[in-house]
């Protein structure tokens, strides 16, 4: 084959289109109830804002970015997330003027050049949300709650919700300090990038997937027990709404987010059934970004589903688009012409129809409209003209029924069998 889709992407085909768009619908029904609305962004921006936002000591920035200069000149970047993107537009618009909160959601495609595995593209869709201007624990607990009834919506069962809180700019200098004291002593254990990022940013240390670093950083002190008493409220608050609303979930004190922008609450939605590559969503609260991108400060949260995350694990359950209520078997021009313009009239009565263009046998057609899966057939040759009569077929029952070639009567005729 000449052509192939680049390694870590993917073509979406019918029929997996039909869960993608029923994992849209349900999202956006739920969405609509919380009163959040569609954003749509570039998925073209400036390197800049990925840098400022998600950290230039994150894996994201420093391996796995699309990033090049563009004709002008000007280095942009494919956007790996939604939150940079979204946040930057929040302050172009001027968003922040609208009442608080303001919630946005938004879908599409990020780009990340990871190692393409099971589950792990570097095309990948998010469903995203985020509801800025208020840092009540109360909005935090509503955000968890819409996630997770946006997840059992769709049909999924058994995730595993973990929250924890990972401080703010006041109490994570003395957590990188205790930090830093940790891991200092046995910095020879650790690989390279953990060794060059002790200095510029230790917490990221916490996220390296090296098997050697994973087994080296165990018992290092954990950041729930460095929070100021700010945090510590928000989050004991967070996770009582949590219990209030009934919203299942349980405390990680070492969930570790890959982006840096994050301040107090991050959560992580899971499912055994991925393997490695086991979150389905995650999120958290950023306090400090909209500020940084020369906004006046105010608050956000936010979380991202993956598409490709959730679609194996719902998709058994679901079945191709259904067939045309009604397949044209024409016998002759002159009865292709006549199903030609019935089909176009009846299709803007709201009926699918389809007819067969090849002048092939009546057994053929038969067999292509069971093919195609058509809930009802109609044969018409030179007679059913001359008598403007015809026979419709049900496919399901074989029940035939006697009408008048005459669009009012077939429109009838199968919308009482819908
Ligand atoms: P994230 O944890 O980087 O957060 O990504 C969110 C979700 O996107 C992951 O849990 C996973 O399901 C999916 N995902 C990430 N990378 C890949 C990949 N290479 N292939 C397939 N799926 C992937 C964010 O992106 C934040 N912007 C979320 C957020 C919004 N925080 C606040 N607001």
């Amino acid at each position: 084959m000449k052509y192939k889709t680049l390694k870590g992407l993917q073509d979406i085909l019918p029929p997996e289109i039909a869960v993608w768009q029923h994992i849209e619908n349900k999202a956006r029904e739920i969405f609509k109830n919380y009163g959040y609305r569609e954003i749509r962004l570039p998925v073209l921006e400036s390197t800049d804002i990925f840098i400022r936002s998600i950290g230039e000591t994150s894996d994201i920035v420093e391996k796995e970015m699309y990033t090049f200069q563009d004709k002008g000149g000007r280095s942009v970047t494919l956007r790996p997330e939604g939150t940079a993107s979204f946040v930057r537009a929040y302050v172009e618009h001027h968003l922040y003027n609208e009442p608080a909160p303001q919630k946005y959601y938004y879908m599409g495609p990020m780009f990340r050049y990871e190692r393409p595995q099971a589950f792990r593209y570097r095309q990948f869709y998010q469903i995203g949300a985020e509801a800025m201007g208020i840092d009540d624990p109360k909005l935090d607990a509503e955000i968890i709650s819409m996630l997770s009834g946006i997840l059992s919506a769709i049909g999924l069962e058994g995730l595993n919700f973990e929250i924890t809180s990972i401080g703010c700019k006041k109490c994570r200098p003395d957590y990188r300090t205790a930090l830093k004291n940790f891991l200092g002593v046995k910095l020879d254990q650790f690989c390279g990038d953990c060794q060059r990022r002790y200095d510029a940013n230790p917490l990221r240390i916490l996220d390296c997937k090296v098997p050697s670093c994973i087994e080296s950083r165990k018992g290092s002190p954990p950041v729930l027990d460095y929070l100021c008493g700010e945090c510590k409220d928000h989050f004991n608050s967070l996770k009582n709404y949590l219990e209030l609303l009934k919203v299942p979930h349980t405390i990680n004190p070492n969930l570790v987010r890959g982006l840096d922008y994050y301040t107090k609450t991050a959560f992580e939605v899971s499912s055994e059934s991925l393997g490695s590559q086991k979150a389905v969503a995650a999120g958290g609260r950023y306090d400090g970004l909209v500020d940084e991108f020369g906004g006046p400060p105010a608050p956000g949260i936010g979380f991202a589903i993956g598409m490709e995350r959730i679609i194996p694990l719902i998709k058994d359950s679901f079945s191709d688009a259904p067939g045309p209520d009604l397949f044209f078997c024409p016998l002759g021009d002159k009865a292709a012409e006549k199903a030609f313009l019935l089909t176009e009239q009846l299709r803007a009565e709201g009926l699918q129809v389809e007819m067969n263009h090849e002048g092939t046998s009546l057994r053929s057609q038969m067999r292509k409209a069971n093919r195609v899966g058509a809930k009802n057939i109609i044969v018409i040759g030179e007679d059913e003209i001359r008598n403007n009569k015809i026979v419709l077929k049900n496919m399901t029952s074989k029940e035939e029924t006697a009408a008048v070639l005459e669009p009012g009567e077939l429109l009838n005729l199968i919308s009482n069998r819908k």
